[in-house]
């Protein structure tokens, strides 16, 4: 079902949303099967299947998240033909953190200026956003209230980059990934207008940390799936009372909310997770359709915590059920239409992190999905714990976006292999892997902790 929503007033203004984005992901891969899989001893399938990752992207020696942010937004300001001048804000998502006080934008800024002259960028402010995963999402939320207040008609970027990374032979070292997503905001937008409802839930969690000084996060992988679940239900719960209310969404006799969405996009820690989240959703929300006495017909009842004396074996009830709720022909159905093709490019990079629900849009522009007037729901999550749960309808404009050929150049990356990635991984390569060329580097830290870049031609 399409929205009937063609055009959204910011306010008194025009409608604001995304107008273009670009990703940069790293020349570097390591395969999943093979040399890695023989020997951390992990059966191939697993990693493939059962996460759903076939390539992590590896950082070179030279790069960071600061590198990477500024690739994205070169790129971005190339294809855009952007001036410096035009961009108002540019908030940096990253939990990739290079410094405890100067934000990463000052950094990007700092190498742009190296191609576009110094002080371009003078009368752009920058900020850091920091909330794990969710960090680029808070960033594009809050972007999008100024831009549709602001009056000298500027734009705003939102960039997201980090390098996902875990110890050696732990059970988050097959989600590892790296990259960046820059996205254009501006008013009257050529691809999504945001329709600026946002559901949010908050916890304080001890899902995924990264305490001061570490280099790799904690993690309590089990609890961090559950945790996602729970928080993207209450942010879920939150959206759709509000677009309830604003007459957004208004279903009708046994319709439910994501009978008005055509697709649905989820942070992407790793492939699989997009579906128990997908399943999650559809399951809580279809409880309010007729499609439920379908799906009862099928699977049987829905365990119930009373009837169980025993919270364990009521547990092993819920989750048998929820396993078989995601092997029904309704829900196959659901996310092979709305959610299987968000996680394409992911499977071939890993987990980016804040910037892993927007390589999910980039996904769908590459298979040229996203069609005028339909409406793309956003679950952000960030560990710690928050989720978002934003919407926004694909502008008549949408297919007229040129695709950047991603898929095809995720192919002409340069496989490593396992000796090479766990020296990049330990900081132990004494020389990148692929010389830098035509990109931003990182030529040295100082004695005071103050990185220098420099653009290699
Ligand atoms: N062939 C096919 N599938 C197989 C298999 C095989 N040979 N062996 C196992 N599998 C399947 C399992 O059955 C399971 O699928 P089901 O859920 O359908 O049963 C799937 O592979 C995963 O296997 P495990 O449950 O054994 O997974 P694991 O112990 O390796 O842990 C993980 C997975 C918890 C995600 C771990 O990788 C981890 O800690 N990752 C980092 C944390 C993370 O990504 N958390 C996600 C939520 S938090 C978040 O989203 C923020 C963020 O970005 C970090």
């Amino acid at each position: 079902m399409s929205s009937n929503i063609e055009d959204i007033p910011a306010g008194k203004g025009q409608a604001v949303g995304i107008d273009d984005l670009s990703v940069y992901v790293p020349r570097l891969f390591l395969p999943l099967a093979g040399e890695f899989s023989t020997n951390r001893g992990i059966d191939p399938g697993k990693l493939i299947k059962g996460i759903g990752i076939e390539r992590m992207a590896v950082p070179d020696r030279h790069e960071d998240a600061a590198t990477m942010a500024a690739m994205s937004l070169l790129d971005l300001m190339k294809h855009s033909r952007l001036r410096p001048e035009e961009i108002g804000k540019i908030y940096v998502g990253t939990e990739s953190a290079l410094d405890e006080a100067k934000a990463m934008g000052t950094y990007v800024i700092g190498m742009l200026e190296k191609i576009y002259g110094k002080g371009s960028f003078q009368e752009c402010s920058t900020v850091e956003f920091k909330a794990a995963c969710i960090g680029t999402t808070f960033a594009l939320e809050s972007l999008s209230y100024w831009l549709a207040g602001e009056e000298e008609d500027k734009v705003g970027i939102v960039i997201a980059s980090d390098v996902a990374k875990y110890p050696l032979a732990s059970p988050g070292e097959y989600t590892q990934g790296a990259g960046s997503v820059a996205l254009l905001l501006k008013k009257n937008p050529r691809l999504l207008a945001l329709e600026q409802i946002y559901g949010t839930f908050t916890r304080d969690e001890n899902d995924f940390f990264r305490p001061m000084g570490c280099s790799t996060a904690v993690v309590n992988g089990k609890h961090s799936n559950q945790c996602y679940l729970d928080a993207m239900q209450g942010a879920f719960d939150s959206f759709s009372a509000k677009a309830l209310k604003k007459g957004a969404i208004t279903p009708g006799a046994g319709e439910c909310t994501t009978d008005f969405i055509d697709h649905l996009l989820f942070h992407i820690p790793y492939p699989r997770m997009v579906e128990y989240a997908s399943a999650a959703i559809f399951r809580h929300d279809w409880r309010q359709s007729r499609r439920w006495k379908e799906i009862e017909e099928e699977l049987g009842p829905e365990p119930k915590a009373q009837e169980y004396e025993d919270h364990g074996k009521y547990q092993a009830a819920e989750a048998d059920y929820a396993r078989r709720f995601a092997k029904s022909e309704q829900f196959l159905q659901a996310y092979a239409a709305k959610v299987r093709d968000t996680a394409t490019l992911s499977r071939q990079i890993g987990n980016i992190y804040t910037g892993s629900i927007y390589l999910g849009l980039a996904s769908l522009l590459e298979s040229q999905k996203i069609h005028a007037k339909e409406r793309l729901s956003f679950g952000a999550y960030g560990s710690g714990c928050s989720a978002l749960f934003f919407s926004a309808i694909a502008k008549q404009q949408a297919s007229s976006v040129p695709r950047r050929g991603l898929v095809e150049k995720l192919e002409e990356r340069r496989q490593i292999s396992l000796q090479d990635y766990e020296k990049l991984h330990e900081g132990k390569a004494e020389k990148s892997v692929l010389m830098p060329c035509k990109e931003f580097a990182l030529a040295r830290i100082d004695h005071q902790g103050y990185r220098h870049y420099e653009y290699v031609e």
